[in-house]
C-alpha cells in the first residue's frame, strides 16, 4: 500500500487508514482480528480508534476498541510497524465531554494503558471545547508530546478557524502543531443545516486551510455507510438533494464503466486529491474490506476527474476564486 505524508512531520503513513470503531463490540473479536490481519497483509499500517469506541452500543459500556487493537498488536508482535491514532474529548462513562487539561492527561494515560503502548502515534482532540482556553489545551498536548506519551497531534470535529488559532498559539510558543484533521467528509456534501451530533462536516474553508498549510485530511464515514454501492442504503438523511442525486448517478455510471465498486471509487477519488487525504475506512466484513482495498488500484483520466469535481466539490472554493 502506498503512503502519504502526515502533515509536516516528514513521516508518511498508509494511504488507507483502518477504522476500528466497532472492533470488539458490534464486530466480534474473531472477525476484527481477521480484518486487521487482512489489512496488514495488504500493507496497511495505520489504525484509527478512540477512547469512547464504542460505548454507545447496547451492552458495551466500557471501551472495547482500544483494548482489542492493543491485544492484536501484542499477539501479532507488530506494534513497532503500526501507526496508532486515538482520540479524546467526547463523553463516555463518567468522563464528561471536555478538553480540561487534567482530563486530557487522564485520558491519554488510559488510552496508552488500554492500547498497551508507551506512545500514541497520533492523538486527536475528538471535539472542540469552548470552555477550556485553547492555550491550555495546546500546552497540555505539548506536555504529552514532551513526556513521550504522544508523537503527533490532530483535531477532529473542530472548525477551521479554531484549528488555525490553535496552531498560531502553538507556533508562537514553540509547541508542536496540529498536523492532521479528521472530518466528516464524503463525495456527497450534506445540507448546510444537517446535524450529526457532535460530528462536524468538512467545509470548503477547512479543506482549503489543510491544503494550504499542509495538514493531512482524514475523511471519516467516507462511504456514508456504504451507500455508493448498496441498494439497501439510499442517500442518507441530511444528504438528500439534487446535487447529490447527480453525484450518486455519476459514481454509479463511472463505477460500472470502470468495472469497480462505487464505494472504492469514492475512496479513490479522495486518494486522488492533490492535498494529502487519507480516508478512515470502516468495514464489518472481509468482502467489504476487499472491495475497499481496491481503491488503491483505481485511477482517473483527466476527463473523469473533471466530471467528478464539477458537481459541487469541497476545497475548491475561496482559494481558487482569489487566484483568478
Ligand atoms: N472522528 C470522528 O468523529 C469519527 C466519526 C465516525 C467515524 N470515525 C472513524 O472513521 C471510521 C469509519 O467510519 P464509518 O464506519 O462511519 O464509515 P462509513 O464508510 O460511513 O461506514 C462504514 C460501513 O459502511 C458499509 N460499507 C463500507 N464499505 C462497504 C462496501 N465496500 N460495500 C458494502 N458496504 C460497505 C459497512 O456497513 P455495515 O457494517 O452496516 O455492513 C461499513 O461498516 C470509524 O471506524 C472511525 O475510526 C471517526
Amino acid at each position: 500500500m502506498e503512503t502519504k505524508p502526515l502533515g509536516t512531520t516528514t513521516e508518511s503513513v498508509s494511504e488507507l487508514c483502518l477504522g476500528a470503531m466497532y472492533f470488539g463490540s458490534r464486530i466480534d473479536r474473531e472477525t476484527s482480528f481477521e480484518l486487521l490481519d487482512r489489512y496488514y497483509e495488504a500493507g496497511g499500517r495505520f489504525l484509527d480508534t478512540a477512547n469512547i469506541y464504542a460505548t454507545w452500543v447496547d451492552g458495551y459500556d466500557e471501551p472495547e476498541s482500544e483494548p482489542l487493537v492493543g491485544e492484536w498488536l501484542d499477539e501479532r508482535g507488530v506494534r513497532d510497524e503500526m501507526t496508532i491514532a486515538t482520540k479524546l474529548g467526547f463523553s463516555y462513562g463518567d468522563v464528561p465531554r471536555s478538553l480540561d487539561p487534567d482530563l486530557i492527561e487522564q485520558e491519554i494515560d488510559r488510552s496508552r494503558d488500554r492500547l498497551g503502548i508507551e506512545t500514541i502515534d497520533l492523538l486527536y482532540i475528538h471535539v472542540d471545547d469552548p470552555d477550556t482556553p485553547q492555550v491550555d489545551v495546546m500546552e497540555t498536548l505539548a506536555g504529552a508530546v514532551d513526556a513521550g506519551h504522544v508523537r503527533y497531534l490532530g483535531a477532529s470535529n473542530v472548525s477551521a478557524w479554531r484549528i488555525a488559532r490553535a496552531n498560531r498559539i502553538a507556533a508562537e510558543r514553540g509547541w508542536p502543531r496540529l498536523e492532521a484533521v479528521q472530518t466528516r467528509f464524503s463525495y456527497m456534501i450534506p445540507d448546510r443545516d444537517a446535524a450529526f451530533g457532535g460530528q462536524l462536516p468538512a467545509s470548503d474553508e477547512l479543506i482549503d486551510y489543510c491544503d494550504q498549510e499542509e495538514l493531512t485530511v482524514f475523511p471519516y464515514s467516507p462511504t456514508l455507510q456504504g451507500c455508493y454501492g448498496r441498494e439497501d442504503r439510499p442517500i442518507p438523511d441530511g444528504y438528500v438533494r439534487s446535487e447529490n442525486r447527480h453525484k450518486m448517478e455519476l459514481v454509479g455510471n463511472l463505477a460500472e464503466r470502470k468495472g469497480v465498486g462505487g464505494n472504492a471509487l469514492v475512496l479513490a477519488w479522495m486518494l486522488d486529491r492533490e492535498g494529502p487525504t487519507i480516508p478512515v475506512v470502516g468495514v464489518s466484513t472481509m468482502k467489504q474490506l476487499e472491495a475497499n482495498l481496491e481503491a488503491n488500484e483505481i485511477s482517473f483520466t483527466d476527463e473523469e476527474r473533471k466530471r467528478l469535481n464539477e458537481i459541487e466539490s469541497l476545497g475548491f472554493g475561496e482559494w481558487d476564486l482569489r487566484q483568478e
